[in-house]
């Protein structure tokens, strides 16, 4: 089985941070949301890995998954010139998959489950489609479900009046009559080719499609709010207290578990945590910070108000007055 991971999306609700940089690169606890779209797939033993990606996008997606060198995979890049919407995008990665089933990830989810009940359910059981079906609070973003007993009747992209509050989360797998499916569609009003009708329609011609419900939050980091929540659910997550790179110089500093900080910051005279994550290369000093992430290279000095609920852009620089002070009383 080949893994297919849709990066070539604009990112739109997460300007200015996505203007020049992939939402799927965004991180989570430290975590591009695309090595952990890897890692997923990895778990199931899958090794040929599609990323379908716009071409500008190229450069700096290599440069990000070449840091990483545990990861025994091929890569295959598939172009998408336009943002024409999922069912498009699968249709570029047809050759790639060919007739096999297939994991689709989209690569700004965040996916915290394992993904062998749903490869199961196309594998072994013979399903067309096995979809990742979660409650949520904003139904209106998501496709909805409509469920009865163990059948998904209806399928809706973003409804405004939604028939349920479950949603399709970014974790599919498909079999190869999706691809028919994503050619018979025609472009939603928002002039997209959607997932959510060409499943539809393979509901409607009668093809099996299963789902798994799953207990998660979350996991769709499409805003600001949602991407702060991701991080503080990921650090809580971790399977040690705290992650702080053996390169970190911390002086003079209290944390608050859970915190990552990555290679080559230095915290001084600070309160960190809890639900922190610094990313490489930081220099916060005489500041006190809580459930905020600081991208790469942030410089943040004397900052008299606590920094909270916050997410401060890569190369930023935060500098207050010597007699505003801050950090450790
Ligand atoms: C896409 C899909 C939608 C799905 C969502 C999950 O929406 O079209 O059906 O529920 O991903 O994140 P998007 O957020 O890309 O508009």
């Amino acid at each position: 089985m080949k893994g297919l991971i849709l990066c070539a999306g604009k990112g739109s609700r997460l300007y200015p941070f996505t203007i020049s940089y992939p939402k799927t690169l965004i991180p989570v606890a430290n975590v591009p949301l695309l090595h952990g779209c890897i890692d997923k797939l990895t778990e199931q033993n899958i090794s040929e890995i599609g990323i379908v990606i716009h071409p500008s996008q190229e450069s700096i997606i290599k440069e990000s998954l070449q840091k990483i060198s545990h990861w025994n995979i091929s890569i295959t890049y598939i172009y998408q010139q336009k943002p024409e919407g999922i069912a498009n995008a699968l249709l570029q990665a047809k050759d790639f998959i060919g007739q096999d089933p297939f994991i689709l990830l989209l690569g700004d989810n965040l996916i915290s489950i394992s993904l062998s009940k749903l490869k199961e359910q196309v594998e072994l059981q013979g399903n067309d489609a096995a979809l990742l079906l979660a409650e949520v609070e904003n139904p209106q973003d998501y496709g909805i479900a409509e469920v009865v007993g163990e059948k998904i009747m209806t399928l809706e992209e973003k409804p405004k009046n939604p028939k349920s509050n479950l949603a399709v989360l970014g974790a599919y797998v498909f079999s190869s009559s999706i691809f028919k499916a994503s050619e018979i569609i025609k472009p939603s009003a928002r002039g997209e080719y959607e997932i959510t009708d060409a499943i539809q329609w393979l509901i409607q011609n009668d093809y099996p499609v299963s789902f798994y419900k799953a207990e998660v939050s979350n996991i769709d980091v499409g805003t600001m709010d949602r991407w702060i929540g991701a991080n503080r659910k990921m650090l809580q997550e971790m399977p040690y207290e705290n992650y702080i790179h053996p390169s970190v110089v911390l002086k003079n500093t209290k944390i608050h578990p859970p915190v990552s900080i990555d290679h080559g910051s230095i915290i001084e005279n600070a309160v960190i945590g809890p639900y922190v994550s610094i990313g490489e290369g930081s220099t916060v000093k005489d500041c006190v910070i809580e459930d905020s992430i600081l991208l790469s290279h942030v410089h943040l000095n004397k900052l008299s108000h606590p920094i909270s609920k916050m997410i401060i852009g890569s190369g930023s620089a935060l500098v207050g007055t010597e007699e505003e002070g801050g950090g450790v009383e």
